[in-house]
């Protein structure tokens, strides 16, 4: 152990220029302008792995974005550690808020981080995150000290819902076997309070057209005599919610698994200051379904929020003008219990009889997925305790994110084998946001604590 982590501090500075490299490429999944950069990337990914030293390392050919695949295997006998982790990336827009080129990462402290971060799309979701690994894995390996077997599955797909993955996981179960799943795609409660992820919620989302008139017209010649589609649209999301910030949906929480008074008060003991909370973010007031903690709201509890609403004119100035057609992007954030299926099922049957008959409503689903939650007696769960306890001088706690990785709950059931989910973001990185970043102590601090993990895990 000790030559680990005297590898991981001689080889501090190249490990942050490698991942400044892999940052530079804009993996944009969900953008086709992107696709040679995407590809470019799985490429670079492939390139890093064989430089640390794993073998068989393969750019696995998908229907969507290649899989990069790569394996170090010691000993038959030996657990075999799974890690995955995503090199796609959200788009970076709006970029007119990006106080840095979102692929032209840069250094800088900010209060959270005086030892500074790294600003750029993907630094903490998920390429600086799954990236430490790759340098643990380096580390453990080159100083002799890799415990056990290792395989990583680096998919370019994550951020568009993983649509390949599942088909790539079915037909290659004996090359994924493992003992656990090892992923760093979450976050910490803080740099100081290290936490582990033992829940991630579903999603459902779809999108809603209402269509009322064949063409645009005069909101003075036409207005109040026939159906406006945005204000159709607007009153029925309007109904999605009652007064007391609960889903209208009727059988919406059927199935939700309610957590024990004991679950509810571990969790109301996580430090949370709804002062800070606030301030981080700039809202006055918080607002949510009643009768739950701003910390349930956003991790045990399903959720619905509009995404996006457009149509009708949204250039510069008025225009006087009733749109034949409006839009929404809807999602749906589940928990466990609740069947990705059921739930768009219900929506789509739901949301139509909520229109006018002067409207033709269309409901188009998207991706899905289903919620994980990992028990802490888990093996996996006690080993990343430990790491973490150890490498933070902190007790590490339990925590369930509000945040999706829907392929986890695939892995389960494909490969029978559960996921621990050991990241070291935290809320402020702002991932999908402008000025994305990662702090340099979490990378660190990631890249050191991960082999414990293994230590832990082996011997456990
Ligand atoms: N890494 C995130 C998920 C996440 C973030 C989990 C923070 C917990 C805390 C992942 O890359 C992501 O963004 N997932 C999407 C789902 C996907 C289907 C687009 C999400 O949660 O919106
Ligand atoms: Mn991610
Ligand atoms: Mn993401």
């Amino acid at each position: 152990m000790d030559e680990t982590q005297k590898f991981i501090t001689e080889n501090k500075q190249r490990f942050l220029d490698e991942l400044i490299e892999l940052l530079k490429i804009p993996s944009v999944s969900a953008d086709p302008a992107f696709n040679q950069d995407v590809l470019n990337t799985a490429d670079k990914v492939a390139e890093y792995l064989k430089a640390a030293g794993a073998d068989n390392v393969e750019v696995c050919e998908t229907s969507g974005y290649p899989v990069v695949y790569g394996e170090k295997l010691i000993d038959a006998s030996l657990p075999t550690v799974l890690v995955y982790g995503h090199y796609d990336v959200q788009p970076a827009d709006p970029l007119e808020l990006w106080e840095s080129g979102p692929f032209e990462p840069v250094i800088k402290k900010t209060e959270i981080h005086p030892e500074g971060a790294i600003f750029a799309r993907g630094s903490a979701d998920d390429k600086g995150q799954f990236f430490m690994h790759v340098k643990a894995f380096e580390a453990m390996n080159k100083s002799g000290q890799l415990p056990c077997n290792i395989k990583f599955m680096i998919e370019g797909e994550e951020e568009v819902g993983s649509s390949s993955l599942g088909e790539f996981v079915r037909n290659n179960k004996e090359k994924l076997k493992n003992d656990i799943i090892l992923i760093s795609d979450t976050e910490i409660i803080s740099k100081e309070q290290p936490s582990i992820s033992v829940g991630l919620r579903g999603l459902s989302y779809v999108e809603v057209e209402v269509k009322g008139a064949d063409l645009d017209m005069h909101s003075g010649v036409y207005g109040g005599a026939v159906p406006n589609p945005l204000n159709v649209l607007s009153r029925m999301i309007a109904k999605l919610h009652d007064d007391d910030g609960r889903i209208t949906i009727p059988g919406f929480y059927d199935d939700v698994e309610e957590l024990s008074e004991q679950d509810r008060a571990d969790m109301a003991k996580i430090p949370f200051s709804l002062d800070n909370y606030k301030k981080s973010i700039g809202i006055s007031d918080i607002q949510g379904e009643k009768g739950y903690s701003t910390i349930e709201r956003a991790s045990i509890r399903p959720t619905l929020d509009v995404n996006g609403m457009w149509g009708g004119y949204i250039g510069k100035g008025a225009k006087t003008v009733i749109a034949s057609h409006a839009f929404a992007k809807i999602s749906m954030r589940l928990v466990p219990g609740q069947d990705p299926e059921k739930i768009t099922k219900l929506f789509v049957d739901y949301f139509p009889t909520l229109a006018p008959s002067s409207v033709v409503v269309k409901v188009i689903p998207h991706h899905g997925g289903q919620a994980y939650v990992l028990p802490t007696s888990d093996k996996g769960f006690q080993a990343a305790k430990k790491a973490m306890t150890e490498t933070f001088g902190k007790e590490a706690l339990p925590a369930r994110g509000g945040g999706s990785i829907p392929i986890v709950a695939l892995f389960e059931k494909e490969l029978g084998s559960k996921s621990v989910l050991m990241g070291f973001g935290l809320n402020s990185d702002v991932i999908h946001s402008p000025n994305e970043h990662f702090g340099l102590f979490n990378f660190y601090k990631g890249i050191e604590t991960i082999p414990y993990f293994f230590k832990y895990y082996v011997e456990g």
